[in-house]
């Protein structure tokens, strides 16, 4: 723990930041295992693409797991420790996947992106001239999540452009 770094928190209780970052770490395991498993079983028109735009955001998610991870530590709290407690903590949820199309997969994707948005900015929002260094690291994260979702948005309308266009040859 981080004593004199901690001495500098002002107007927020610990714990109360503890309790947010670890609801965002259950979050990022859960959301790094759906576009890992999304990855491995996504099919359809232009899969391959959303293949590797899949597996850079699962490694991104990993990445943000472990960044909460290192905060709560710093802050004195212990990130959850049973991948049981990522359900009963989370915010955003899992989306199992049921419908394997890259539409339906990208569809899934987008929703859990906005989640991870609302989450972080409500996150930003409480810590800003609070905790300056949580701020931070959420404010990094959250640029993450608004990219991905801008990724997969353009990435969805491709596909979807493409696939209108293969219907209208069809038909012509
Ligand atoms: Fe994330
Ligand atoms: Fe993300």
């Amino acid at each position: 723990m981080a004593k004199r770094g901690n001495s500098i928190i002002k107007g927020i209780e610990i714990d109360e930041v503890i309790k947010l970052l670890n609801r965002a770490y259950a979050d990022e395991w859960l959301a790094y295992y759906q576009y890992y498993i999304e990855e491995k079983v996504v099919t359809g028109i232009m899969s391959k693409s959303a293949v590797t735009e899949l597996a850079e955001h699962a490694a991104d998610e990993l990445r943000h797991a472990d960044m909460v991870a290192n905060r709560i530590m710093q802050l004195g709290g212990t990130p959850l420790l049973n991948p049981k407690d990522w359900f009963t903590h989370t915010n955003c949820g899992y989306e199992e996947p049921k419908n394997f199309d890259v539409l339906a997969i990208l569809d899934d994707a987008i929703k859990g992106e906005q989640c991870a948005i609302s989450t972080y900015s409500n996150i930003a929002e409480i810590t800003r001239d609070k905790d300056i260094v949580t701020y931070d690291i959420v404010s990094q994260i959250l640029a993450d999540e608004v990219e991905h979702e801008e990724d997969l948005q353009a990435l969805y309308d491709d596909i979807n452009d493409f696939v209108d266009q293969v219907k209208s040859t069809i038909k012509g």
